[in-house]
């Protein structure tokens, strides 16, 4: 089979030819991705899977750390389908239980015990969890928290950091990637909405933060005052570069939440990947309300709204009557998807998080070393198995800092396709992330990627 990872070690591979080009091949993706624009607007249901200036590569299948094309192409996963898989493609174990469980049936009009089952291992894990209720995505999940935030305080408004993605419902999206014409001033930024469409109501809805900017917090929640319900936080917003979060941050908005009764809802759909017990527990935050997705579906998709039991109980029937926040779907904690995410959060022991940081450490500290000898001006940032490599080095406290220039998006999209040549596959804007299945030979070879497509 064709090997990039030989190549790019330096062992040439007798079944892989560059076409005349001096690139790989990729007629089938382009293929698939010409028969695709007829019936699917742009040919994929996923912006994030479109890069400028070619098609969409398209995936035969993977297994462990890697992928290969429908070309024949293989690459070492560094998005791992954004952030959602960690123990690694087509895991033996999870496919073992994802099959025992369909050979029963895939969906029912019936709870069943898988969603017990994974519902108390997560609220077994984290402290604040004392309820959950899984839904279908992070999207999803991050709709459901802030419905059940307005409904628990009686209150219409929530407040965002800029640059933060959050998924598609209209008040999350909010402000996900202004620029210098419309973000506004910088202690206090305009709310910009999103798709277009979205009800003006957003703007008076929404409020704007700067990560990192304490005062400008305090100030925000409070001028919102009784008409906050809640703040929407993520601590290492991959958009606004995955800068470190300050302390005095976290503490200014926990305290003036709890000063004018709003909500602290805690968004750990992707850094719940940080550790054993998610990045709360790590950073020593009090959320009211959390959202998790990705990880905890095994590969299947997923999301969950939990919490304190008071914003929780805004989800359950009381006395007959209908819930305050109605919620459920029609795959909703389906059986198959359960099943994954417990054969998945079952493998992720603490010993698990100490090797995903060991190796996360190794890419950035690699990274690093590669930039220095290549003698670039770039930077790396990022946390356990999460890493961003940055076409600049300023010093990344917030979006403002982070957001390229025209020249810096051309350039870590250069650097996106140099490293897939060789054999390394990032998401876009030079996000990557590990999975357990990544040995210390492919960890090498990303470096070896990295540093080629640094002198390139
Ligand atoms: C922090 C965060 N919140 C929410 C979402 C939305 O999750 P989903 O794609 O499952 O809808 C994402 C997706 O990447 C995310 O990164």
């Amino acid at each position: 089979m064709p090997d990039l990872a030989d190549v790019s070690a330096g062992t040439a591979n007798a079944t892989m030819q560059m076409t005349e080009s001096g690139r790989w091949p990729t007629e089938a993706s382009a293929a698939l991705y010409e028969r695709a624009r007829r019936s699917i607007t742009d040919g994929t249901s996923r912006d994030t899977l479109l890069r400028k200036g070619g098609h969409p590569i398209y995936v035969d299948h993977g297994e462990g750390a890697w992928v290969t094309d429908v070309d024949g192409n293989r690459y070492l996963d560094c998005n791992n389908n954004f952030a959602s898989i960690i123990i690694g493609h087509a895991d033996p174990t999870i496919a073992a239980a994802v099959q025992a469980r369909m050979a029963r049936g895939t969906a029912f009009s019936f709870p069943n015990d898988a969603e017990v089952d994974l519902a108390e291992l997560l609220c077994g894990r984290v402290e604040s969890f004392e309820l959950i209720r899984f839904c279908n995505s992070g999207t999803e999940a991050v709709m459901a928290a802030l419905k059940a935030a307005r409904a628990y305080t009686g209150r219409p408004k929530v407040i965002k950091v800029k640059g933060a993605y959050h998924g598609t419902y209209d008040h999350a999206e909010a402000s996900q990637s202004p620029n210098p014409t419309n973000w506004g001033d910088a202690t206090a930024p305009s709310t910009v909405r999103y798709a277009a469409g979205t009800p003006a109501s957003v703007e008076d809805e929404v409020g704007i933060i700067s990560f990192n900017d304490a005062e400008g917090a305090r100030a925000a929640i409070r001028r919102s005052g009784d008409q906050l319900a809640a703040v929407l936080l993520d601590v290492m917003p991959n958009r606004v570069g995955m800068p470190v979060i300050e302390p005095e941050f976290i503490s200014a908005i926990r305290e003036t939440t709890r000063e004018v009764g709003a909500l602290v809802v805690l968004d750990e759909v992707i850094s719940f990947r940080l550790g054993y017990s998610g990045a709360q527990t790590l950073l020593g935050i009090d959320p009211d309300i959390t959202t998790v997705a990705k990880i905890i579906g095994g590969g299947f998709p997923v999301g969950g709204v939990a919490g304190r039991e008071g914003p929780m109980s805004t989800f359950a029937r009381s006395g007959g009557s209908r819930a305050k926040v109605p919620s459920g779907g029609t795959f909703t904690a389906n059986p198959v998807t359960m099943a994954a995410g417990l054969a998945t959060m079952n493998q992720l022991d603490h010993a698990a998080f100490v090797r995903l940081d060991d190796m996360g450490e190794a890419v950035r500290s690699g990274l690093r070393s590669a930039i220095s000898r290549a003698g670039v001006d770039w930077q790396v940032t990022g946390r356990g198995s999460l890493f961003k490599v940055h076409p600049h080095s300023r010093h990344i406290r917030n979006y403002r800092d982070a957001h390229l220039s025209s020249d810096e998006a051309a350039e870590i999209e250069r650097f996106e396709h140099d490293i897939q040549a060789g054999g390394v596959y990032l998401s876009g804007g030079g996000f990557g992330c590990l999975s357990l299945a990544m040995t210390d030979d492919d960890i090498a070879h990303l470096l070896r990627a990295a540093d080629a497509a640094w002198s390139s």
